[in-house]
């Protein structure tokens, strides 16, 4: 798969350990920063990603931050992003298989390197379940198309 990848200061101790975690599962990186533990603004970082998934121009997005929610909550008022802020195993596996969640936020100060990359690995690997879960992102598609601008870009 092809990968947008973005984080904040707080993120980006860890930037480089999950590229290469993702690398070696076989996907290509997308980096969209940022480019140093300088302190910045996770919205600058989350809208490129969502942006890149929103386009088809990447197939998922992974956002880290402190805790996820930042990026989370910028990332799901892009048009069809559907980002889950995830903190444990069973959240990352459920994003998958119930909402089909294409991008993925994980926060430095709920998780370590390695419960990131093994809830990335998760995420990536489960099947959406279809079915009624299909039914409710077709209430979210709906809600969208009705209510929310077509490009707010
Ligand atoms: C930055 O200090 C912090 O607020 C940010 O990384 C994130 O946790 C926000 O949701």
């Amino acid at each position: 798969m092809l990968i947008a990848l973005g984080c904040d200061h707080a993120g980006f101790v860890l930037k480089r350990e999950i590229i290469e975690f993702l690398n070696s599962l076989g996907h290509k990186v997308i980096d969209c920063g940022c480019f140093s533990s300088q302190s910045c603004d996770y919205p600058d970082y989350a809208v490129p990603v969502a942006n890149y998934v929103s386009k088809g121009k990447a197939d998922r997005g992974v956002l880290i931050c402190g805790t996820g929610m930042g990026m989370g909550i910028i990332a799901n008022k892009i048009r069809g992003i559907r980002a889950a802020v995830c903190y444990s195993d069973e959240t990352a596996k459920l994003a998958s298989e119930h909402n089909k969640a294409n991008v993925l936020c994980l926060g430095v100060r709920t998780s370590n390197a390695d419960d990131m990359k093994r809830r990335i690995k998760i995420w990536l690997e489960t099947q959406f379940a279809g079915d009624r879960h299909q039914k409710r992102l077709d209430k979210i598609r709906y809600f969208e198309n009705k209510h929310c601008k077509k490009s707010i870009l």
